[in-house]
């Protein structure tokens, strides 16, 4: 049974069910995030494999989630400002290819800037469900939306989208959109990219479609500015993790201990970021004591950067075709809408 919490949107009526009756203004929220115990088994799991790693997932706690909306308003960081370029000038391309009953469901919502965009272009009768693992995020993004478009139906799902989805709603029969914008695809290896988006056509009907939003290679410079802004907000958005580890896992790492790190790698194609371990020192994490020598490095996360000519072969491993696909005017960031491959 899933847990049904209602919206606290300006306005929100508590009706009975997910969704809301006619002429009321709010949104539903599903909340089906992990479990503590699994969280813990993922921290321990990662920083006892050799090199240690952390699920990027668990960078977006409250606190996480609203550094990573500043991030995306730094003068470095390009993605968001090219994204949204895109997105406003495919209004009319979008119109085209959705229809009216479609069910839009967005994967990793964060803030819901970009979806103000993308809803505005859609008729008002279009369902919106955002799935995202913060709960405040969700709230804040939604709350937000209810007032824009009070005559939608408005459902906010807290998952880990890694996880096999029941999307709420009685939408089965329902053409749906699936958006999947910053570049986010591009936090997974290439490979488990591969897997995601193989899952997700084998998942879905002819009439199902895929928006996502690649950002491309370029020169490294202008990457690695992106991922080191001068205000040091990745930074604090990267050491957040170990807070929330110790808040939630009953953990003891001592910040200044560790050094931030964000490089781009060319050969790899990605930025990596990470935590390295200053010195020596064993680190208690619930039950389990957690060995650091100096120099250690925790990797937090990957953003993975594609050609258009690489994406387009990732997703046809994955067995989808691409329909369109949009870059911004300076060539950094791109956009494409794909249908499953099906067979
Ligand atoms: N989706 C974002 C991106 O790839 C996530 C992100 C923000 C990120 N800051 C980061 C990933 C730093 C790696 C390193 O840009």
């Amino acid at each position: 049974m899933i847990p049904v919490r209602r919206g606290s949107a300006v306005g929100a009526n508590a009706v009975s069910g997910i969704g809301r009756a006619n002429g009321t203004t709010g949104y539903s929220m599903v909340d089906c995030h992990p479990r503590r115990e699994d969280i813990l088994h993922e921290v321990v799991t990662g920083l006892t494999k050799m090199p240690k790693h952390l699920p990027p997932k668990l960078l977006y706690d409250p606190k996480g989630s609203a550094l990573f909306d500043t991030i995306t308003r730094q003068p470095e960081y390009y993605l968001t400002r090219s994204e949204l370029s895109i997105l406003s000038s495919i209004g009319d391309n979008m119109q085209s290819l959705v229809s009216p009953d479609t069910v839009i469901v967005e994967l990793g919502s964060g803030s819901g800037e970009k979806t103000i965009h993308l809803l505005n272009m859609l008729p008002e009768e279009t369902a919106y469900v955002a799935v995202d693992i913060s709960a405040s995020a969700l709230d804040s993004a939604l709350s937000s939306l209810a007032v824009q478009f009070p005559r939608k139906r408005l459902i906010g799902m807290v998952a880990d989208y890694l996880t096999p989805l029941v999307l709420p709603g009685n939408f089965e029969n329902m053409p749906k959109l699936f958006v999947f914008f910053g570049s986010t695809l591009g936090n997974f290896e290439p490979l488990d990219a591969v897997h995601f988006l193989n899952d997700m056509a084998l998942s879905l009907k002819p009439h199902d479609a895929l928006l996502v939003g690649i950002d491309l290679k370029k020169t490294p410079e202008l990457i690695h500015r992106a991922y080191n802004d001068a205000a040091g907000v990745t930074a604090e958005f990267n050491y957040n993790v170990l807070t929330r580890i110790n808040r939630d896992c009953s953990a003891n790492f001592t910040l200044e201990y560790f050094r931030h790190e964000a490089e781009y790698q060319p050969d790899a194609g990605r930025v990596a970021m990470f935590l390295v371990s200053k010195k020596e020192h064993t680190v208690t994490i619930a039950d389990y004591d957690v060995y650091f020598s100096a120099g250690e490095p925790i990797t937090t996360e990957y953003s993975y950067k594609y050609s258009i000519e690489e994406f387009y072969s990732l997703a046809y491993q994955a067995g989808w075709s691409i329909d369109q696909s949009w870059t911004d005017a300076n060539e950094l960031f791109s956009m494409h809408y794909l249908r499953p491959d099906l067979v």
